[in-house]
C-alpha cells in the first residue's frame, strides 16, 4: 500500500527539483473572490497574477490545494457517494508556470513523473488535447514516448477548461488512465467510464473570459495544472474506488464503529457520502466558514443535511458528523495544521447545526409521509411544488433532498410549482421590508453616461469642519416620497459600507438655500428632503459633512478594529468579523463563539483596547496597495463575501497589532477614542454572539442614561436614603457638563462611580423594601391587637347558650393581611363556643368562623359547613375544615340580617 503522505511528498519533491517554489494552499473558503464560493481549483490563489493584476516573488509555484466543489460549474452534489470518484472536498496537486515555461515542459514533467517516479504502465496512459491545438499534440509526439495511437482530440467541453462564468481559461491536455482488466479502446476515453479516469489536467492558460462571455488573450501565457490526490492514490493502489484509500478508511472505520454498520452492499454509498462530507465541512468551518442561509453557508447546510439523512439510512438517527471532526482532524492536522487549532470549534459548529436539522428532519419526514400517502395512487407520479415548498419552508429540506427522496419513491417534485412558491415568497418579503421599495429603483445609483463622463469624485476621507465647495450636477426625486437624490462633483459624505453608517451634513448654496443631507448611497448618491425645484444645477455648493456625528463614528469605527483583534486574544483564532454597525452612537460586532464572554474575559478585552488607546497610536492608512502586497501584511484581515480590486484600502494600529482592508474613516490617533467600554453581550444565534460597545463622547451618553435610571429608582425612595444618593447625581452631572471624554482616567472614574452609586442605591432600596415589610409586620400586629381587644369584649357579651358563646360581629378590618390571622387568634380565646366575623374589604364580604373543640366532639359542628350555609345566603361560597373556615361574599346589605339567622340556626344546635 503506497500512503497518500508519500504521494503528495514525492509530487512536491518532484517539482522542487525543478525549481518549484512550494507554497501553502489557500484557504477553501476564498474571501477575497466575489465570483467564488469556494476554491474550486489550485489556481484560484493565482488568479490575479494570470490577469496580469498581480505578481508573486517566484515564476513557477506548486502545492496541494484544498477544494470543494459542490454544485455549480463543476460539481453535482447528489452523485458524491454514489461512485467511487466523485467528491465534494478533495486535494488538488498543482504545478504553475507565471509566463515562464508552458507547453513543452508542462508535458515532458507530467510524463515524468507519472511514468520514471511513479512508475505507471506507459500503455495504459492516454493524453487528450483541445481540437486545435497541433502543437500539444506533436509535443507529446516528441516530448514523451506515449503511444502515438494513445493522444485523441476533444472539444471544448472537455478540452478548454475555464476557473468559472468568468475569468483565466485556456485549452487544456488531459492525462487519462485505463484500469480495465483487458486494455480500453479509444472511445472508452471521457465516456464517463468507471475504469478509465482522468487523472491530470495540464492547462495552458492564455484568455480571460469578460462578463459578456467574450475572450480576451491575456498579457503573458501559463501553465496551471490540476491532479486529484484522491484519484492518485487509488490508482497507485489498484483499488476499485477513492474511498479504499487511507485519504477515507479511518473514516469509514470510524462511521462503522459508530453505526454498528458493515461497509459492504447498500451501506456503501451512504458510508462514502459521509466520509466525503465530514471533510468538505471540516476543512471548510476551519477556515470560516458557518453553515447558514445563504452562499457558501447554505452549501454547507445542505452538505451537512445531506450526510445527516443519509445516516438515517445507517440506522443512525442522533448527530454522527461532530463525532468524526476528530478523525478527520488526526488524518489531515500534519498537512493542514489549521485544523488542528480550530478543532473545538469546529466541533462545536457542527454539533449544533446537526442538532437543529435532526429536530426538524423528524417532523419534516413524518410531513413527506403524509403527503405521499396522499398521492401515491396517482398516475402521473408527481410530488407537488407546493408540499416540497412546505418542506422547504418550515422543516429546511434543500428542494434536492425532496426530490432524492420522492425519486426513491417513484415520483418527480413538480419544479415549476416550487419555483412559483419560492418567487412568490421573496416578494412577499421584499414587500415587507419597505425600504427597499423606496429605494426600488436601483437605477438612481448608477450613474449614467452622461454624469459618468463628468467624472464625479467620491472622496470621504479629507473631512474637515471648514466644507467643501462642489458643483451640483443632478437632482433627481424619487417617485411618491420627498425624497431628492443629488450627485455632486466632489461627495464628501460617506456612503455607508463595511458597517460604518453614512454621513449626514448640509448642502449650502451661495444665496443661503441650505439642505439637510440624510443618507448617502452608492459613493454618489446624496439624499436630502423637501427640495425645492429651482434650476440650480451647475450652481457652486458647499457640503458640510456633520464633522462631530463624523468623530464619533470614526472613533467606533477605530476601536473595532481594536476589539476584533483583541477578541481574538482572549477567545482565540476563529473569531473572525461576520457583521458589525458602526454608528455614532455605538459599535456593534458579530462574530462565531460558543460560549457566553464571561465578566472575566469582557474585562481583559477591555484592558486590551484600553491599552492601546492610551499608547498614542497613529493610525495608519495605506491607501492603494497592490492586493498581493497587501496579502502579505501579517494577520492581515479581510472579510467574507467583500470583494476587492486590484488595489485595497489598509488601516493598520500599532505596527501590526492590527492590520485590516477598510474602506472605512478612522481617528487619527487611538488617543481620539477615548475610554472604550462593552455594554452588552448576547448570544443572536447558535454559535453567533454579538457584542455592543461604547467609546468617547458615548461614554458620557452611556453615564447619563444611567444616572436617568438611577433618579428613577431614587424617586421611589424616601428622603432619609435618597438625599445622599442625590447629591451625588448631582455632582456628576455637573461633572458631565465639564467633562472631556479624552481624558480617559476621568471617565473611567465617573463610570465607576456611577456603577457603585447604582450598587449602593440597590442595597439601599433591598434595605428599603425589608424596612418597610417590618414595619408593616409591627402594623398588621398592632392592629390585630386592637381587634382580639374587640374580639374578647363581644364574647363576653354574646349570648351563651348551655354555657356556650354565639358570638357574632362585624369587624373594622382594613386588609385581607389582617383578617386571615383574625380566625387563629379567635380560635386561641373562645374557649367554648362558635364565632363568625364579617368584613367588608375592598368592597368584598369576608367571613371567617371558628368552633371550639368541644362542640365538635360533642355536637357536631363544623366551621366549614356552618361559613359555606351562610355564605351562599350571601351570594358566596368557601369552606374550610371542623375548627375554622373562611369564606367570600358579595351582598353586603345582607351582612346583619345573615348574622342573625346565624345566631338562631346555632341556638337549635346546642
Ligand atoms: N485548474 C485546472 C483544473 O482544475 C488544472 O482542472
Amino acid at each position: 500500500m503506497v500512503k497518500s503522505k508519500e504521494i503528495r511528498d514525492s509530487f512536491l519533491k518532484f517539482f522542487e527539483s525543478k525549481k518549484h517554489t512550494i507554497v501553502p494552499s489557500s484557504p477553501v473558503v476564498p474571501f477575497e473572490d466575489q465570483t467564488l464560493l469556494f476554491a474550486n481549483a489550485g489556481m484560484n490563489q493565482f488568479k490575479d497574477v494570470f490577469l496580469g493584476l498581480g505578481t508573486r516573488e517566484y515564476k513557477r509555484a506548486a502545492d496541494t490545494q484544498k477544494c470543494i466543489r459542490a454544485g455549480g460549474k463543476h460539481n453535482d452534489l447528489e452523485e458524491v457517494g454514489v461512485d467511487g470518484y466523485h467528491h465534494t472536498f478533495f486535494e488538488m496537486l498543482g504545478n504553475w508556470s507565471f509566463g515562464d515555461y508552458y507547453k513543452k515542459e508542462a508535458i515532458a514533467w507530467a510524463w515524468e513523473l507519472l511514468t520514471e517516479v511513479w512508475k505507471l504502465p506507459k500503455d495504459r496512459l492516454w493524453a487528450t488535447v483541445y481540437r486545435t491545438d497541433e502543437e500539444a499534440l506533436n509535443l507529446w509526439k516528441t516530448e514523451t514516448d506515449i503511444d502515438p495511437k494513445h493522444i485523441l482530440k476533444f472539444g471544448e467541453k472537455d478540452n478548454f477548461w475555464e476557473m468559472g462564468e468568468t475569468g483565466p481559461c485556456g485549452p487544456c491536455s488531459e492525462i487519462h488512465v485505463d484500469l480495465t482488466k483487458d486494455g480500453c479502446k479509444p472511445e472508452d476515453v471521457n465516456a464517463g467510464h468507471e475504469e478509465v479516469i482522468e487523472i491530470w489536467n495540464l492547462v495552458f492558460i492564455q484568455y480571460n473570459r469578460d462578463e459578456k462571455g467574450e475572450l480576451h488573450p491575456l498579457p503573458k501565457k501559463h501553465v496551471d495544472t490540476g491532479m486529484g490526490l484522491e484519484r492518485v492514490v487509488r490508482v497507485m493502489n489498484g483499488k476499485k474506488s477513492n474511498y479504499e484509500t487511507d485519504l477515507f478508511t479511518p473514516i469509514l472505520d470510524e462511521i462503522g464503529r459508530i453505526t454498528g454498520k458493515k461497509y459492504e452492499g447498500k451501506y456503501i454509498s451512504p458510508f462514502n457520502a459521509i466520509a466525503d462530507h465530514i471533510r468538505a465541512l471540516t476543512f471548510a468551518v476551519s477556515d470560516g466558514a458557518i453553515p447558514s442561509n445563504e452562499g457558501r453557508g447554505y452549501v454547507l447546510r445542505r452538505i451537512l443535511r445531506r450526510a445527516l439523512r443519509l445516516a438515517r439510512k445507517l440506522d443512525y438517527n442522533d448527530p454522527i458528523l461532530h463525532q468524526l471532526v476528530e478523525t478527520v482532524v488526526k488524518n489531515f492536522g500534519g498537512v493542514f495544521p489549521e485544523l488542528k487549532d480550530k478543532k473545538d470549534f469546529v466541533v462545536n459548529v457542527i454539533k449544533a447545526e446537526e442538532e437543529s436539522f435532526n429536530l426538524t428532519l423528524d417532523r419534516g419526514i413524518e410531513h413527506f409521509r403524509e403527503v405521499y400517502e396522499r398521492v401515491k395512487d396517482n398516475k402521473d407520479k408527481v410530488f407537488p411544488g407546493d408540499d416540497a415548498f412546505k418542506l422547504y419552508d418550515t422543516y429546511g429540506f434543500p428542494v434536492d433532498l425532496t426530490q432524492v427522496m420522492a425519486r426513491e419513491k417513484g415520483f418527480d417534485v413538480d419544479m415549476k410549482k416550487f419555483g412559483e412558491e419560492m418567487k412568490k415568497q421573496k416578494e412577499r418579503a421584499r414587500a415587507a421590508r419597505k425600504d427597499e421599495v423606496i429605494l426600488a429603483d436601483t437605477k438612481l445609483f448608477e450613474l449614467d453616461e452622461k454624469l459618468k463622463s463628468e467624472n464625479p469624485v467620491y472622496n470621504p476621507y479629507g473631512v474637515t469642519e471648514k466644507g467643501i465647495k462642489t458643483i451640483l450636477l443632478q437632482a433627481k426625486r424619487i417617485a411618491g416620497s420627498d425624497l431628492e437624490v443629488l450627485v455632486l462633483k466632489e461627495n464628501p459624505f460617506y456612503s455607508e459600507s463595511g458597517g460604518q453608517v453614512s454621513d449626514t451634513g448640509k448642502i449650502v448654496f451661495s444665496d443661503g438655500y441650505t439642505l439637510d443631507v440624510i443618507d448617502v448611497k452608492n459613493s454618489h448618491f446624496v439624499y436630502v428632503k423637501n427640495y425645492d425645484h429651482r434650476n440650480l444645477f451647475r450652481k457652486e455648493v458647499t457640503a458640510y459633512v456633520d464633522y462631530e456625528r463624523r468623530r464619533a463614528i470614526q472613533r467606533n469605527h477605530s476601536a473595532t478594529h481594536l476589539l476584533h483583534e483583541a477578541l481574538r486574544e482572549v477567545l482565540g483564532s476563529h473569531i473572525k468579523q461576520m457583521g458589525s454597525l458602526v454608528s455614532e452612537e455605538y459599535l456593534r460586532f458579530d462574530f462565531p463563539h460558543f460560549q457566553k464572554v464571561t465578566a472575566e474575559e469582557i474585562k481583559r478585552i477591555e484592558d486590551i483596547v484600553n491599552d492601546k488607546i492610551a499608547m498614542n497610536i497613529q493610525v495608519e492608512t495605506l491607501a492603494d496597495i497592490p492586493l498581493d502586497e497587501a496579502n502579505n501584511i501579517p494577520g492581515v484581515k479581510k472579510f467574507f463575501g467583500d470583494k476587492y480590486g486590484s488595489k485595497v484600502r489598509i488601516v493598520k494600529m500599532d505596527k501590526d497589532f492590527s492590520a485590516e482592508f477598510c474602506g472605512g474613516t478612522h481617528v487619527e490617533n487611538t488617543s481620539d477614542i477615548g475610554l472604550f467600554k462593552i455594554v452588552k453581550e448576547e448570544s443572536i444565534s447558535s454559535g453567533v454572539r454579538r457584542i455592543f460597545a461604547r467609546t468617547g463622547e458615548g461614554i458620557l451618553r452611556l453615564i447619563e442614561e444611567k444616572i436617568t435610571d438611577i433618579e428613577t429608582i431614587v424617586s421611589e425612595l424616601p428622603d432619609k436614603y435618597a438625599a445622599k444618593i442625590k447629591d451625588g447625581l448631582e455632582k456628576i452631572r455637573e461633572g458631565i457638563k465639564e467633562a472631556d471624554f479624552r481624558d480617559t482616567a476621568m471617565m473611567k472614574l465617573m463610570l465607576d462611580y456611577q456603577n457603585s452609586t447604582y450598587k449602593s442605591l440597590m442595597e439601599l432600596r433591598e434595605k428599603y423594601v425589608e424596612e418597610k415589610k417590618q414595619e408593616q409586620k409591627k402594623l398588621l400586629k398592632q392592629n390585630i391587637g386592637k381587634h382580639i381587644e374587640h374580639i374578647k369584649s363581644l364574647i363576653e357579651l354574646s349570648e351563651k347558650v348551655n354555657g356556650s358563646a354565639i358570638v357574632t360581629g362585624k369587624l373594622d378590618i382594613g386588609t385581607s393581611d389582617e383578617f386571615k390571622e383574625i380566625g387563629d387568634e379567635t380560635r386561641k380565646i373562645l374557649k367554648n363556643g362558635v364565632a363568625l366575623f364579617a368584613a367588608v374589604i375592598d368592597g368584598k364580604i369576608n367571613l371567617v368562623c371558628a368552633v371550639s373543640d368541644n362542640l365538635i366532639k360533642e355536637k357536631g359542628l363544623s366551621a366549614g359547613k356552618l361559613i359555606s350555609e351562610t355564605a351562599k345566603e350571601l351570594g358566596g361560597g368557601g369552606g374550610g375544615r371542623p375548627q375554622l373556615a373562611t369564606a367570600g361574599a358579595k351582598n353586603i346589605e345582607g351582612i346583619d340580617s345573615a348574622l342573625a339567622y346565624f345566631v338562631e340556626k346555632i341556638k337549635n344546635q346546642i
